[in-house]
């Protein structure tokens, strides 16, 4: 039998020291729509997810709550969890870098890093952000500030480990040089460049003595592991690398995608290959950077009372539309907002109106004109039929280049538009008109097979993001599994003779009263704090 191609896609590890909202469940979200387009693609995929659990900042957090550090990340793992079922996310691990399986090997990597002098034992001063649990130079504050978080950075002092990222300077910019795409979008690479590597790198901090939340370094173990580099090790740690099973790491290895918010690209696009270099291990391929989803206020954040919560839309308005919300508003890399208004005009607008009654008014065609078969194909009929066909098929190249590059939201907007196109395709046909006509019924029977042949192709361009609805409109057309491949896009003859439609169809989705539903989300929030 003929080898599957592998995938395999990573989402951040997320800290867990509270509820996620909808922009910490946005990671999750894309990786998983990536996971499901190459499993049509014929890929054996794997998804890993997890939490990044040491670090100074959940231990603070668990002091507050009265607890210990492991008891808050063991609550807060199984929050996590329920979450991803909640949301369906298929991932094929759930890493805690607690586990041992993670924690030994990290004092493993930390102890071969300093036999070969890659780290080294120095002292540390500098300015410090806590939440962010790293180190800045005064140059690379903004305003003074932290530049990732914008909060106050504090001066610190203490004796410390490094590691010797100079070394390897020449080394990274060979690899950009030679992987011009490996952080995408471009312009975000640039970003990266221009600020971080292009000025030199300073060797990076490794280990912390203010706070004992973390992996011992093992031959000093006074000093904790600096948890990036804990971290980022989850991404082969989970994979069995350095274990008596290095079975799926050396089916998997290296990524073929890192998904990671704006905020982290320092991190990956700089630390990780450079560690990886040290180690010896191949780069991942890409890193996806996506953009952050924001309130008109601002950041996301309990203090300001602005936090949504994934349960809240999912429970009221069904786990596709907040998906199809979520995956349509962040365009490009770049920060999108999310407003309850416009939750639901899209769900109003883009779910109920486009393409929830191109499949009701088709299943009511087909009963009415067909006695509820879908014709057989006979060709373009004429050029109505042709543009329709030239118009799709193009478009579906259009929106598999854009999966195929991880814009999501792109290939949503470009698969919209075929819904768009087919809507039209109706008016322009009339069959209604059609119907009253004496020699209309080969006219007809043509319209509501490209009808049924357009709703069989929309379904697989949705699958990979919205799949519940995908399964729906193949169930009411009676699309078998068969024809609800990827490979079954590029071409119009495909549904057989004798398929019988559903009779009636339940709604996908049933219009929301906008002043009701504005109410329902913006009380919920302010409940939710
Ligand atoms: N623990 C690190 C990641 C380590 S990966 C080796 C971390 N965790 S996090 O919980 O702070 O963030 C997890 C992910 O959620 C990041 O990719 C971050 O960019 C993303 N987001 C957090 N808030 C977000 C939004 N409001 N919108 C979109 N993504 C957001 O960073």
């Amino acid at each position: 039998m003929e080898k599957k191609k592998t995938f395999y896609i990573t989402t951040p590890i997320y800290y867990p020291s509270g509820k996620f909202h909808i922009g910490t469940a946005y990671s999750t979200t894309v990786a998983n729509t990536i996971k499901k387009y190459k499993e049509l693609r014929g890929y054996e995929t794997y998804l890993l997810t997890g939490l990044d659990e040491h670090g100074q900042k959940i231990q603070t957090v668990a002091e507050k709550r009265g607890m210990t550090p492991q008891e808050h990340v063991d609550e807060m793992a199984n929050l996590a969890k329920e979450l991803w079922k909640l949301m369906k996310i298929e991932n094929n691990d759930f890493i805690r870098t607690t586990e041992t399986r993670h924690t030994k090997r990290v004092e493993e990597i930390f102890d071969k890093l300093m036999e070969q002098g890659d780290i080294y034992k120095g002292q540390y001063e500098g300015l410090y952000c806590v939440p962010c649990e790293t180190f800045f130079t005064e140059t690379q504050l903004v305003n003074g500030k932290c530049p990732d978080c914008g909060r106050d950075v504090i001066s610190m002092k203490e004796e410390a480990y490094f590691f010797n990222m100079k070394k390897y300077q020449k080394r990274l910019e060979e690899f950009y040089d030679e992987h011009p795409d490996f952080i995408e979008p471009a312009y975000r690479k640039n970003e990266l460049f221009n600020n971080f590597i292009k000025p030199g790198l300073e060797d990076l901090c490794v280990t912390r003595t203010s706070f004992d939340w973390g992996i011992k370094v093992k031959k000093d173990p006074k000093h904790v592991v600096y948890v990036w580099l804990d971290a980022l090790t989850n991404y082969i740690t989970a994979l069995g690398y350095g274990s008596e099973d290095e079975t799926l790491f050396n089916k998997f290895w290296p990524a073929d995608v890192h998904v990671v918010g704006k905020d982290i690209i320092r991190f990956h696009g700089i630390y990780w290959p450079i560690f990886l270099m040290a180690l010896d291990l191949p780069l991942p391929k890409k890193i996806f950077a996506h953009g952050w989803i924001m309130m008109k206020d601002g950041k996301m954040s309990k203090s300001v009372g602005n936090v949504v919560y994934p349960e809240l839309l999912i429970n009221r308005y069904g786990l596709d539309a907040t998906k199809y919300y979520l995956l349509r508003t962040l365009m490009n890399g770049q920060d999108g907002i999310f407003t309850p208004e416009d939750f639901i005009d899209r769900f109003n607008y883009d779910l109920c109106n486009d393409l929830g009654n191109l499949l009701n008014r088709t299943i009511g065609m087909i009963n009415k004109y067909c006695e509820g078969y879908i014709p057989e194909y006979s060709g373009c009929i004429n050029e109505v039929d042709k543009d329709l066909e030239e118009y799709t098929l193009e478009q579906i190249k259009v929106s598999e280049e854009h999966f195929e590059n991880y814009r999501i939201a792109q290939a949503i907007q470009e698969i919209w538009k075929i819904i768009a196109r087919t809507n039209k395709y109706i008016d322009e046909t009339a069959p209604w008109i059609l119907a009253k006509s004496e020699n209309g019924k080969e006219k007809i029977e043509s319209v509501m097979y490209h009808l049924a042949e357009n709703l069989r192709k929309i379904a697989i361009l949705i699958k990979p993001f919205i799949e519940e609805t995908s399964n729906k409109i193949f169930s009411q057309l009676n699309i078998k599994k068969d024809l609800q491949t990827w490979d079954s896009l590029y071409k119009y003859e495909h549904i057989p003779e004798k398929t019988k439609v559903i009779e009636k169809g339940e709604p996908l989705f049933i219009r929301l009263n906008k002043e009701e539903e504005l109410s329902y989300i913006i009380e919920g929030m302010k409940k939710s704090l």
